[in-house]
């Protein structure tokens, strides 16, 4: 088997930190979302994976992400000219993908509990295809999957408004090498993407067998800034605690479900788990609440946050109020404004957010 990472993509839901940063390299407590995917499926034993990558992300992937050496896998970048869609992503991979089967993986998603189940079954069968399934509360908002009495997937409709299932296709798809003449078969759909869906529903049509699993654990899509925040507090809650040793804590109270990494100084303020502080980080006279990830070298000082992601180098003073469920980039400043006249003074970027009490 081979695996294949889908890191291209526009990622305007997630403007303006997409505007500088891959949505797959923002961190989920602390490790990007991409490594993360990298490591489901290395630890499902496979290690021969492609990347597809796309303008103007592609160069800041492959620079923080390497060759693959550094988690034990062998990777080859795939660059695609446009982000024209997830079967376009497979088409020009074919190359890299030749006959071998495959696992397909959104690197923007997160699974709970691995895929090692998944790959096995569909290494054992003859199927053509597997999908990946869960079941959800609002299925009207996905592609949701119609299946057979005999388990197999009778047709894929996207966004319908009468669901037939509460089964929901999570960005987790394996396939043999026929996928290939169902993305070279289809046509761009109206918004003008070649649709991962409509090279499956093509393979249904043409007999070939499309399996699902059902997922039981979490799952989260990290395309838009709530469920980022959703899937930071998720991996947070499964994080082993782990204080580095060189870290400072002085006069603080940290609880025990909290991670420190090397470097980091907590000074007189208190740290509830789950959470995680980054290398070289400084928090001081300040709250950490549960489910927030503070990354390397940030500087918070007389705040109080909870519910939130903040990035490298971002320092945060002296709010008047908590901040929560915030996403924060990289470099940012926030502090309270000390002179006359008593304003909020903001630089923002484009299609940036602030909501002020
Ligand atoms: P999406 O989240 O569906 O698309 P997007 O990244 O363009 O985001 P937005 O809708 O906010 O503009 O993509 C899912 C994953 O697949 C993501 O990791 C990006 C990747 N992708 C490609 O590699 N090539 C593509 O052509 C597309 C559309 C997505």
């Amino acid at each position: 088997m081979k695996g294949l990472i889908l890191s291209g993509g526009k990622g305007t839901r997630l403007y303006p930190l997409t505007y500088t940063l891959a949505k797959q390299l923002v961190p989920l407590a602390n490790k990007p979302v991409l490594v993360r995917v990298i490591e489901t499926i290395r630890d499902a034993g496979v290690t021969d994976i492609g990347i597809v990558v796309g303008d103007p992300t592609a160069d800041e992937i492959m620079h923080r992400i390497g060759n693959g050496d550094a988690f034990g896998v062998k990777l080859t970048y795939i660059k695609q000219p446009s982000p024209d869609g997830l079967a376009h992503a497979v088409k020009i991979s074919e190359p890299f993908l030749g006959d071998d089967r495959f696992v397909m993986f959104l690197g923007d998603n997160c699974i709970e509990g691995g895929i090692h189940t998944l790959i096995r079954d569909f290494a054992d069968s003859a199927w053509n295809s597997q999908i990946v399934l869960k079941a959800v509360e609002n299925p009207r908002s996905y592609g949701v999957a119609d299946l057979r009495e005999d388990g197999s997937i009778r047709r894929l409709i996207e966004k319908p408004q009468d669901p037939p299932s509460n089964l929901a296709l999570v960005g987790i798809y394996m396939f043999d090498s026929t996928i290939f003449e169902a993305v070279n078969a289809i046509r761009p759909s109206k918004r003008g993407e070649y649709e991962i869906t409509d090279a499956i529903q093509w393979l249904i049509d043409h007999k070939r067998s499309v399996f699902p699993y059902v997922h039981g654990g979490w799952w989260y899509d990290t395309g838009k800034p709530i469920d980022m925040l959703e899937a930071n507090a998720a991996v947070l809650d499964e994080l082993r605690p782990d204080i580095a040793p060189d870290a400072e804590i002085v006069n603080s109270e940290v609880d025990k479900r909290v991670t420190i990494q090397a470097g980091a100084r907590i000074i007189n303020s208190t740290i509830r788990g789950p959470a995680i502080i980054g290398e070289h980080t400084v928090i001081e006279d300040s709250y950490v609440g549960p489910f927030t990830s503070i990354y390397h070298h940030v500087t918070i000082k007389n705040c109080e946050i909870e519910r939130s992601i903040v990035l490298e180098e971002t320092s945060i003073s002296d709010l008047p109020a908590r901040l929560h469920e915030s996403l924060i980039g990289r470099k940012v400043t926030l502090t309270r404004n000390n002179t006359k006249p008593n304003a909020y003074k903001m630089n923002l970027g484009d299609n940036s957010v602030v909501r002020v009490d």
